[in-house]
């Protein structure tokens, strides 16, 4: 198509200013921009920015007297189970894997910008006595469950780890997985698949440029993963592999239990479609959003979404009314998967996030704003829940299950150095609880020897770190 096609059909959506530049580009660069626009589904697109701004007014809206919380009878309490009841979950759990019907998603598309380093999350090292980054942890972690499975259940299965890039972290990503040859994984039970990049806008949803010849674009957030799965041909790969659960989870909690199998193993015994594992959130002011009912669907609301004094209310034991804090961790069954790619992703709701984002000004100059200046819009990954025709909920210790990387330490908070601090912390409570007399230091436990703190009993007496018990 001539120039001028384009430019009619661009103006028709009113982002004909993407041309602006036209004159100066080489020929090289009028192709690459030419290309670009042509990979945007311009109706789609602008729909998505007044669909995006439609839903931002009303989350808005306080919620109130619709919410309700969790069920109590779809909501399990790992500390308030009996030690019969964990044991038949895990055995369920590890049971899955040993038939290779379990495999993990790992999404890992975010671009982390809040913790500002420039290659994936997953190749981040906070600085553990092993120097193990998170995915290295997360594929250990993979190695030892499948042991696990086979010595309780004499059947070697495989989890297959499946992992959600996207254009900004898929080729470091691929390089980094190879040079360390998948951290003792087979290749073949590894696979990546990449996630969509959608425009970025300026506040009145003109679509910003990032050079001259290219348009702004980002990840289309962690919900892109319903969409990536089905376009990736992932769907099929699990269906032909016989896999029936799915855990997916993000890849910034350092303490994350892949494939977890008591929440795999509760999931199966709820005979649920679609799970989530949550920890308690304790301080109403905590910004985490909430798992709960609205008009009698599941879903989870923003902290901001609650007016105070119902974020207030407690219940007769003391704990918060509405305490479900939700941590990017979930459970899915392949036929859930399929139902949410083929009938209802596009119908997922659009969320809009006010960013700082690298643009060309009208000059035709290149500016990196100190204030947010555009909006990228995301899906969101637990905006599925609606469609569970059996929703379960799983609530676990905190500070066994999730500590999240997400800033620079000068946050203080969800940063490298609160990672490392509960990593050992949560170590020398199972070398304490093994029979160790004291942790001295620094003491790490690989995860290829412990998942979850078994297999320790043979070491007693005094452990001094820095040391990684293998
Ligand atoms: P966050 O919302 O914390 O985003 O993602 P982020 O990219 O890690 O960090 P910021 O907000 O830019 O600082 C939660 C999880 O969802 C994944 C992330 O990789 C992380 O594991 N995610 C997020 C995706 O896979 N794709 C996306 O488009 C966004």
């Amino acid at each position: 198509m001539e120039v001028e096609g384009i430019r009619v059909q661009l103006k028709k959506y009113h982002q004909d200013h993407l041309l602006n530049f036209w004159e100066e580009l080489t020929d090289l660069e009028k192709k690459e921009l030419t290309d670009d626009i042509f990979n945007v589904d311009l109706a789609e697109t602008n729909s998505y920015f007044e669909r995006a701004n439609a839903s931002l007014k009303n989350n808005n809206k306080l919620l109130d007297d619709e919410m309700k919380p969790i069920d109590s009878d779809r909501c399990g309490v790992l500390n308030e189970c009996s030690e019969e009841q964990l044991r038949g979950y895990e055995d369920r759990g590890l049971r899955e894997i040993a038939e290779g019907r379990a495999a993990v998603v790992l999404m890992a598309g975010g671009q982390g910008t809040r913790l500002g380093v420039t290659y994936p999350k997953g190749m981040y090292d906070v600085g553990l006595p092993s120097r193990k980054t998170l995915f290295q942890l997360q594929a250990e972690r993979i190695r030892r469950l499948e042991s696990m499975a086979e010595e309780t259940c004499g059947k070697r299965g495989v989890i297959t780890w499946y992992i959600l890039t996207s254009e900004a972290t898929d080729k470091t990503t691929n390089e980094f997985l190879n040079r360390h040859n998948y951290f003792g994984l087979e290749k073949e039970n590894v696979k990546t698949f990449k996630q969509c990049m959608i425009p970025c806008y300026d506040f009145d949803g003109k679509i910003l440029l990032d050079d001259k010849h290219k348009i702004s674009r980002a990840p289309d957030g962690n919900g892109g993963l319903y969409r990536a799965l089905h376009q990736s041909g992932v769907l099929d790969d699990m269906r032909n592999r016989g896999i029936r659960s799915v855990h997916a989870h993000s890849v910034d909690n350092i303490l994350i239990k892949v494939a977890d199998p008591y929440f795999v193993g509760y999931c199966l015994d709820k005979g649920a479609d679609c799970g989530v594992l949550v920890v308690e959130k304790t301080e109403p002011t905590e910004a985490v959003g909430v798992v709960c009912q609205v008009d009698g669907l599941y879903r989870v609301v923003e902290y901001s979404e609650i007016p105070k004094a119902t974020s207030e209310l407690r219940r007769p034991d003391g704990r918060l009314l509405f305490n479900a804090g939700n941590v990017c961790n979930h459970y899915f069954t392949v036929d859930f998967l399929v139902r949410i790619s083929e009938c209802h992703e596009k119908d997922l709701d659009l969320h809009l996030a006010k960013k700082k984002i690298p643009f060309v000004d009208e000059r035709g100059e290149r500016q990196v704003p100190a204030t947010p200046n555009g909006i990228k819009v995301e899906k969101f990954v637990f905006d599925v829940f609606k469609y569970s025709s059996n929703f379960a909920a799983w609530e676990v210790p905190r500070e066994s299950h999730f500590s999240p990387l997400k800033n620079s330490d000068s946050a203080g908070q969800d940063c490298p150095a609160t990672a490392k601090r509960d990593v050992l912390a949560l170590h020398k409570k199972w070398l304490l609880n093994a029979g160790v007399k004291s942790v001295l230091g620094e003491v790490e436990v690989s995860p290829l020897r412990s998942y979850m703190g078994e297999n320790l009993n043979d070491l007693s007496g005094v452990i001094q770190g820095p040391r990684v018990v293998e």
